[in-house]
């Protein structure tokens, strides 16, 4: 009796046990990046993140513009190459890149590089016919470049949302403070919120400004809040000019 009930009580604890052990939850610690390829002297961080930053919402509205093509059912190939692409975020750039350093044009060389891999990658996806939406936009691409940028570079572009959508933008507790920031001060708040921060044992800079929407964001990101937008998720009960998220660039400095 005495058994057969310790048995009972052990096999309660430990399914118990296993029950309280949370599943499918972010694992505590550790950083995006520990291997930092291409860094930036201490000097020169400030002015590389803000110009990563600046090619990158080049290259957001860049694709933002083609929108209306990608949708468009009739056309098969959309002449929206990697190389066409490319043409035209370097032309967007070109004056901010006049003042860049040799480093930094290293690097932006980089992201040139890894965006138009993306846009390359994408091409069968574009140039569908028959079908509006193949699930392309700038958020998009900018989660995949990120991720192409980071292998090669290990510098960390994201761009953590208000209400992610993708899990790769769920943002860090520096995130979640500047969207917090940006929030609260409303929308005249542009200026990006820095810090320097250790990842590891490598001093990193951090580089955070809001990312805002404009009228043709709201079909998905508007109102009325709670309502399915055209791919399933619900809309943000969000307005013109409202933050919807960050653009968030975390160099590593060398110094
Ligand atoms: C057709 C619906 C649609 C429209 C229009 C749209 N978005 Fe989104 N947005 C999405 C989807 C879907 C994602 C997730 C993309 C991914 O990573 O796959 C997203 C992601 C984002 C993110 C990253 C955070 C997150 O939610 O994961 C930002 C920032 C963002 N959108 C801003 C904008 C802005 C700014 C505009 C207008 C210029 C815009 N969006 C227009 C559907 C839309």
């Amino acid at each position: 009796m005495f058994r057969q009930l310790a048995t009972f009580a052990s096999a309660f604890l430990l399914a118990s046990a296993a029950a309280a052990e949370p599943v499918g939850v972010p694992a505590v610690g550790g950083f995006p990046e520990s291997f930092f390829l291409d860094k930036a002297p201490r000097a020169e961080a400030a002015a590389t993140a803000e110009k990563l930053a600046k090619t990158v919402i080049a290259a957001r509205m860049i694709i933002f513009a083609y929108a209306g093509k990608f949708v468009d059912p009739t056309l098969g190939d959309k002449g929206f190459s990697g190389e066409f692409f490319e043409r035209q975020w370097r032309a967007a750039v070109e004056g901010d890149m006049i003042d860049a350093t040799p480093n930094q044009k290293k690097i932006i060389e980089k992201l040139f590089w890894a965006g138009r891999q993306v846009i390359d990658n994408n091409q069968d996806r574009l140039n569908v016919k028959g079908v509006g939406w193949k699930n392309f936009l700038p958020a998009k691409w900018e989660r995949e470049m990120g991720q192409v940028f980071t292998a090669r570079t290990g510098i960390v572009i994201k761009q953590p949302g208000r209400t992610y959508r993708s899990p790769v933008n769920v943002p860090d507790a520096t995130e979640r403070k500047a969207l917090e920031h940006y929030i609260k001060a409303g929308h005249d708040e542009n200026k990006p919120l820095t810090s320097t921060a250790l990842w590891s044992k490598q001093t990193v800079y951090r580089h955070m400004e809001p990312i805002r929407l404009i009228p043709a964001c709201l079909g998905c990101h508007g109102n009325p809040k709670g309502e399915p937008d055209m791919l399933g998720f619900k809309k943000d009960g969000l307005e013109a000019n409202d933050l919807i998220g960050l653009m968030s660039v975390t160099i590593a400095v060398s110094d």
